[in-house]
């Protein structure tokens, strides 16, 4: 049986505030490996996603944004995009339980209008029992292309008056505005982005690991943390003592 959730807040914490950012990859070579159908392998990525989801509870992480379906996915047959968004349902309907205890806000980002009703239902029903989560935010990612949402946002342009990167991000993320990515992690061996967060990654810090998604654990989002905070984010300008020099 899954263990309850904390219901306090994260401590505080060095990686308290972040936006991690993951790809979830790996699902299908996970199961040919182990000569099962591939929907097995998304079976095991549902359960990597609640470990990391809670690691980054724990680890005081403040925006958690998963890529569970990319628009391109729809290309895939049709069998196998039946099963991910009927796992995508469930996950939802038992994720919302887990985060109301947890204090998690889970919101769904992408399209909604593709999406089977009973999802479709499942999102706003997992989104309005979570709206007042204080402590981690959680995005999943549905239907979501990283260049849809840019050509979206620039429709919205014009009603924003003139064009700067923060009213275009407010066109971007018309709710509750979205911080930049700061850890971009990939597991699966791949090394792109697949379209995803495209703007909001722009100084993004990557970390790919070769593990595949059913076999992260919330060790490697230790370490991808680890491994971000060793960088030395500049932004464009200089490393500190040199700035202040
Ligand atoms: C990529 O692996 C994974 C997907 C397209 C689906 C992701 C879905 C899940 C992790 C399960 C549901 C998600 C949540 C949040 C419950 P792939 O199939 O492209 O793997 P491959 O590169 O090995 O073929």
């Amino acid at each position: 049986m899954r263990e309850p959730r904390r219901a306090e807040p994260p401590a505080a914490g060095p990686d308290r505030g972040l936006h991690v950012a993951i790809v979830m990859d790996g699902n299908g070579r996970w199961a040919q490996r182990r000569g099962l159908p591939r929907v097995a392998g998304h079976v095991a990525g549902a359960r990597a996603a609640r470990r990391v989801i809670d690691a980054a509870s724990d680890l005081g992480v403040g925006v958690l944004t998963l890529f569970a379906f990319s628009s391109d996915n729809w290309r895939r047959p049709r069998g196998e995009v039946a099963r991910i968004l009927a796992l995508l349902r469930r996950f939802l309907r038992t994720e919302a339980r887990a985060c109301v205890r947890a204090g998690t806000r889970l919101e769904v980002i992408g399209r909604r209008d593709r999406l089977p009703a009973t999802l479709r239902t499942q999102v706003e029903r997992a989104e309005a029992a979570t709206a007042t989560g204080a402590g981690l935010r959680l995005r999943i990612a549905v239907d979501y292309s990283g260049r849809d949402a840019i050509l979206a946002a620039a429709a919205r342009l014009p009603a924003e008056g003139a064009a700067t990167r923060e009213g275009f991000a407010r066109c971007l993320a018309p709710g509750l505005a979205v911080p930049d990515v700061d850890l971009f992690l990939r597991p699966g061996g791949e090394r792109r982005l697949s379209d995803f967060l495209l703007w909001e990654s722009a100084y993004a810090e990557l970390v790919f690991v070769d593990r595949l998604w059913p076999d992260v654990t919330r060790d490697d989002l230790a370490a991808a943390l680890a491994d971000f905070r060793a960088r030395d984010r500049r932004f464009g300008g200089l490393p500190a003592p040199a700035a202040r020099a």
